[in-house]
């Protein structure tokens, strides 16, 4: 694969301008976040780039490119929410083949993110719910901690998460969000 390829245009012309504007948002906070945790430039905007693509792929097409790729037991064990993840991992890998697993395992998870992410994960993870589009304040407090330990940011931001879903009626939550808040329970700073 070209790790110098330009996504930004085909990413442009599937998703909608607020959601274009957050893309070039979690690229600038993860090749910030790359450069300070001497992780792959090119890689950080990659992921970035193409993480959110299949946002607006109906649901019931995202379903079945779920089943397809992951089985059914996954689809099931997901919530709504999360299928852009999944479903943005195919399409980074089957057309614009990607092939770099830790490029694509950062698409995947970057909504609930996972146990003992890789630190591309954490960085998009985190990218994600702090760039400057993210108006709440727990965004920039997010980015101050993942700045000195990204391990107790991404305890943060699923923290923030879950209470802000819990607050909300009716939402419904996935169980590996819950998983993902204990295991980095240990790493949080006080
Ligand atoms: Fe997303
Ligand atoms: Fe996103």
């Amino acid at each position: 694969m070209d790790y110098k390829k330009d996504y930004l245009d085909i990413v442009k012309s599937r998703v909608k301008e607020t959601r274009y504007i957050h893309t070039l948002g979690v690229i600038n906070v993860s090749v910030e976040l790359a450069k300070i945790y001497n992780v792959d430039i090119d890689k950080a905007r990659i992921a970035a780039s193409l993480h959110d693509i299949t946002k607006y792929i109906d649901i019931d097409t995202q379903k079945e490119m779920i089943i397809k790729n992951f089985g059914k037991d996954v689809l099931d064990s997901l919530v709504p929410q999360i299928y852009h993840g999944y479903t943005a991992y195919v399409v980074a890998r089957d057309e614009f083949k990607v092939d770099d697993e830790d490029i694509l395992n950062a698409i995947l998870y970057h909504t609930n993110g996972r146990e003992n992410m890789s630190t591309l994960e954490k960085i998009i993870f985190i990218a994600d719910f702090t760039e400057p589009s993210r108006k709440f304040k727990e965004a920039n407090i997010c980015l101050e901690k993942a700045k000195k330990s990204l391990d107790d940011a991404v305890y943060y931001a699923i923290d923030e998460q879950i209470k802000y879903m819990e607050s909300k009626e009716g939402y419904k939550i996935a169980k590996i969000a819950y998983k993902v808040r204990d295991y980095y329970r240990r790493f949080k700073v006080e």
